[in-house]
């Protein structure tokens, strides 16, 4: 599963990136608007970073306004992909967007048939939201396996983007699920290694190394 991380925050990005584990980059408005900074110097900021995905979410409602703004993101880099919302307008722009051979990320899925429709749209990456699935009280896991289901069935490319993770359960399942990329906020990522056995062992092999004074000679 690729590995994005979700937040507009350049600084984050920068210091994440040369771990070689940052495949690509989501933002969204409400990321964009913690920034304080505008959105499209923030955008090249991120690009410098990351060679991968890095989503750029329109703020227009209307099909020519997300036409527009779309194409604006598009200038920014390469590896721009345009997040539309998923409404008529939406993938009406999603399907002119990808049939100019753009990246798009069709936003705000909850349920298998969106995703269905979004794909058939063109649609680059699929973002289905399993926290704020779980949130309502339903299975925002068993969202991600329906959508696999349903293009493996008909051989849709259309990425699935799991996003609004919220923590390690969510990695794991939604990686055991199929899906293509997990985009999480950086207190996630950062928790991708933690394992007690791994700290207590690092501290017990050190502690052995000592004692015996074990050296690597030649270094
Ligand atoms: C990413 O593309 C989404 O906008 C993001 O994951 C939403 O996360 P949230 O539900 O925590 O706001």
């Amino acid at each position: 599963m690729k590995i994005f991380l979700d937040t507009a925050d350049a600084k984050e990005i920068k210091e994440f990136a040369p771990t070689g584990l940052v495949d690509g980059v989501t933002t969204n408005p409400s990321l964009a608007a913690k920034t304080g900074r505008d959105y499209v110097e923030v955008l090249e900021e991120i690009c410098s970073y990351v060679s991968g995905s890095v989503s750029a979410e329109v703020l227009a409602l209307d099909y020519d306004g997300m036409m527009a703004q779309g194409k604006r993101f598009a200038k920014i880099a390469k590896n721009i992909t345009i997040k539309v919302p998923l409404t008529w307008d939406g993938l009406k722009a999603c399907k002119a967007l990808s049939g100019d051979g753009l990246m798009v990320n069709v936003t705000l899925c909850f349920s298998p048939i969106q995703a269905m429709v979004a794909a058939k749209a063109g649609a680059t990456f699929i973002s289905p939201f399993i926290g704020r699935v779980d949130d309502m009280g339903a299975d925002g896991i068993g969202l991600i396996r329906e959508i696999r289901a349903i293009y493996d069935n008909y051989d849709f490319k259309t990425q699935i983007l799991a996003a609004s993770i919220r923590n390690l359960s969510h990695v794991r399942e939604a990686a055991l699920a199929g899906a293509d990329v997990g985009t999480m906020p950086v207190s996630v990522f950062k928790a991708l290694l933690n394992h007690p056995l791994t700290d207590k062992g690092i501290e017990g092999f050190m502690a052995d190394a000592k004692k015996a004074g074990v050296k690597i000679s030649g270094v």
